[in-house]
């Protein structure tokens, strides 16, 4: 009996080969990526969070956000006449987790940075019907009135610690937060609100990828 006929008769035996062969060829698409410069090193111009811009994400993180909102480009014409550039892997080697999100109950946010002023995002998340009409977002009024030191920001050196550790792999030229960063975060959060921190996140993202509108 040929090597094909004992396959095609044994159930068990098919079942191992054809897992065998689907993981070859998943894994010759995935490795390489982890050793591919333009998906492991951040592109040109994008910097490590600021502490103030760290505590932000965590609030767009507890929020759920991304339930509403991707951040992430596809490389389609009318996405990229929408939102700008599509999104590429460089930029988000800072995002641990990343926040690409599936839905889109609101627009992408992958370039919302510098879209609005920080004015507009304030009477926004305050209450999204202020600004446009007919938004069907929530309210967030709480984050103006929750200082971040007591909030996301309160174990801020924590998350730049953790930062540290999980940041560089594979990466020989992302930046880390150094003692001294490390050292005057809490200061930098000082008098600022979840508010002050999450539109300072919101206002960077997608930024360092100049988009032609
Ligand atoms: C229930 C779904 C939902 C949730 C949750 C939600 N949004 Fe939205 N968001 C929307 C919708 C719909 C719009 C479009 C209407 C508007 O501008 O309010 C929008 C618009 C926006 C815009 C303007 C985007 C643009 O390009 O015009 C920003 C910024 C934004 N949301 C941020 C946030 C942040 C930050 C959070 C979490 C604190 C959040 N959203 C949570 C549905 C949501």
């Amino acid at each position: 009996m040929s090597l094909q006929d004992k396959i095609e008769k044994n159930v068990g035996l098919l079942i191992v080969a054809t897992l065998v062969t689907v993981a070859i060829g998943g894994l010759v698409q995935i490795v390489p990526l982890f050793f591919q410069h333009s998906t492991t090193e951040p592109v040109e111009g994008l910097h490590k969070y600021s502490a103030l811009r760290l505590a932000g994400r965590d609030v767009y993180i507890r929020e759920g956000c991304y339930l509403c909102h991707s951040q992430m480009i596809r490389p389609f014409r009318a996405e990229t006449e929408r939102y700008g550039h599509y999104s590429v892997a460089g930029e988000f080697v800072y995002d641990h987790p990343f926040q690409w999100g599936s839905k889109r109950t609101g627009p992408d946010l992958a370039r919302v940075g510098g879209r609005y002023s920080d004015k507009w995002h304030k009477v926004h998340l305050n209450n999204p019907r202020d600004v446009v009409p007919e938004s069907v977002m929530p309210g967030y009024p709480w984050l103006a009135r929750t200082p971040v030191l007591e909030g996301t920001g309160k174990d801020i050196q924590a998350k730049m610690r953790t930062m540290n550790i999980v940041v560089p792999f594979g990466c020989k030229t992302c930046e880390t937060y150094s003692d001294a960063d490390i050292q005057k975060a809490p200061k930098e959060l000082e008098g600022k609100t979840e508010q002050d921190a999450l539109i300072a996140y919101l206002q960077g993202l997608g930024t360092a990828i100049k988009t032609v509108r």
